[in-house]
């Protein structure tokens, strides 16, 4: 059963203070991880799942994600002309891949905030929510299964991932009930950033969403949470809390590749494992890796 679903919001708008000051005059999601900026990884999801309708929300630098996402006529001449098909066609992939649209968020005001901000451009049907720090191996098909599962039970569908319990105060945790399916749980309860010691569970929230669109009406409503932000996790909250208003919150518990990016060590980290295993790089970096790794105590 192939979903109804057609539009992907990715929010960029965020001031990404983690990686300053890389990111004083870009986007986070702009950084390159190997040699594709990690919103594009994020794009190529959306578009492979069947999303070829991007709404991206962005912020005060938005230029850099707008250009990557257009054509470059100097760019391409120059390329043409030295007759290097194989990177005209890389340059050409970015313009091409999907129907990218953009909205200013206006302030960061919180996650939440941004995806109010899609309101208009989605209107009154289902949509999937795409975080670009948040990077799902292509060979992992997450949001497809998210999709389905949004479509089987009409209801809104997050991405789950077990973490180590010293890291869930670092998340939105979920407070779950099984279901007939080992990989789908029932929401009943989620907070965002719980104090060390006191998480629900052990189950996070990762950054891909397929929501009801009537998860706008409560963000209209949220009020600013952890952080002073309006956070899409206390609007999910209530959405999960009471199955009559939108036929509650599932969870699909992802056991697949993820690469988080947010976060400097592990940005580092999603590099050297997504390099490895590439055709180009993997077979000369593999021996380099382990005769560094040596020298290490
Ligand atoms: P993060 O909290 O990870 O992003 O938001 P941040 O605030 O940019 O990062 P740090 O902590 O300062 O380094 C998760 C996602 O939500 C977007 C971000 O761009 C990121 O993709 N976001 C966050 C917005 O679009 N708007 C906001 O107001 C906040």
């Amino acid at each position: 059963m192939a979903s109804q679903i057609t539009k992907a919001v990715i929010p960029a708008a965020g001031l990404g203070t983690r990686f300053l000051p890389a990111t004083k005059a870009m986007p986070k999601e702009m950084l390159p991880v190997v040699d594709k900026p990690a919103i594009q990884y994020v794009v190529e999801e959306a578009v492979a799942a069947g999303l070829r309708d991007v709404l991206m929300i962005t912020g005060r630098n938005k230029g850099a994600l707008e250009n990557h996402f257009d054509r470059v006529g100097e760019l391409e001449a120059m390329l043409e002309r030295k007759g290097d098909s194989a990177r005209l066609e890389k340059v050409n992939f970015s313009s091409d891949l999907a129907e990218v649209h953009y909205l200013r968020q206006g302030a960061p005001l919180g996650l939440g905030h941004a995806v109010l901000r899609a309101h208009m451009h989605v209107g009154e049907e289902p949509f999937a929510v795409l975080l670009g720090d948040d990077l799902i191996d292509e060979r992992d098909a997450l949001l497809s299964r998210m999709l389905e599962v949004q479509q089987e039970r009409n209801a809104s569908v997050i991405a789950l991932l077990e973490v180590d319990p010293s890291n869930a105060h670092l998340y939105g945790i979920a407070t779950v009930q099984p279901t007939d399916h080992e990989d789908i749980v029932q929401v009943t309860g989620l907070v965002e950033k719980p104090a060390e010691g006191t998480q629900p569970s052990n189950l996070a929230i990762i950054g891909r969403y397929v929501l009801r669109p009537e998860i706008f009406g409560v963000l209209e409503r949220t009020k600013p949470g952890q952080g002073g932000e309006i956070q899409l996790t206390d609007a999910l909250q209530e959405l999960a809390s009471d199955v009559s208003i939108a036929g509650g919150v599932y969870g699909l518990v992802f056991r697949g590749r993820r690469y988080d990016t947010g976060d400097r060590l592990d940005y580092i980290k999603a590099i050297v494992q997504l390099a490895v295993d590439r055709k180009d790089l993997g077979p000369e970096l593999r021996p380099w890796l382990k005769e560094f790794s040596r020298g290490l105590d």
